[in-house]
């Protein structure tokens, strides 16, 4: 995909989503495309408490902007060729889901995309990107549908937050938070989007 068609795409998906944007649960996209795999280990109203076995992510140094949501069309379309093969090894790797922001105190945003399996052990390089792998985690979440906005971003993650507040998880701060998103950014069906935090 040119960064032209990207960001043709994107610019109209957004003109036509508040006509046509719906709700969606169950990410669609893992499905079609290799999301990590995870237990739930605790559900509760508005959140649950998943299990992650070590999941590794490519992702972009960290960089300047006031809009996560900006950030991570940016972020996103470097990824996105990095799948299609501008890498080191010109390697073509399956598009994965979810695609993270970290949500940081400051404007400074880390965009990353889940690694496919058969390709965590040694994942194509890039200057410009870096490889983390995760420890095993627990991960508390919180769904909502729609485009992610940057209004609605401090909203969600307080609604997490007073998910948690009479469960024991209230007493840990997170190691980080992010929003995952599970759709290209000029889909405008069965969005789904998570808040995270991670322990
Ligand atoms: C944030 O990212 C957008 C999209 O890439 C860009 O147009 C804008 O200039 C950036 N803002 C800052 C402060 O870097
Ligand atoms: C969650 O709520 C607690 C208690 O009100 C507060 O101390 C903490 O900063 C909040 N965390 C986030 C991420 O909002």
């Amino acid at each position: 995909m040119s960064a032209t068609t990207f960001q043709f795409l994107v610019l109209w998906s957004f003109i036509l989503a508040p006509f046509l944007s719906v709700e969606g649960k169950i990410p669609e996209s893992c499905k079609k495309n290799e999301c990590p795999t995870y237990d739930v280990t605790e559900m509760g109203k508005d959140y649950e408490i998943r299990s992650y076995n070590s999941p590794v992510w490519i992702s972009t140094s960290p960089f300047q902007n006031n809009s996560l949501v900006d950030a991570t069309l940016y972020g996103l379309a470097r990824l996105i060729n990095y799948v299609e093969g501008k890498n080191k090894e010109k390697k073509v790797i399956k598009m994965t889901f979810p695609v993270i922001s970290e949500v940081s105190k400051g404007n400074s945003i880390v965009v990353s995309l889940y690694v496919p399996k058969a390709n965590q052990e040694n994942p194509p390089s890039a200057d410009d990107l870096k490889v983390q792998r995760w420890k095993a985690s627990y991960i508390a979440v919180r769904q909502y549908g729609r485009f992610v906005k940057d209004s609605d971003v401090k909203t969600e993650v307080a609604a997490l937050n007073a998910s948690l507040a009479a469960t024991k998880w209230a007493a840990k701060t997170p190691n980080a938070i992010f929003v995952a998103q599970y759709n290209f950014p000029f889909e405008l069906y069965n969005r789904v989007n998570e808040i995270w935090f991670l322990y």
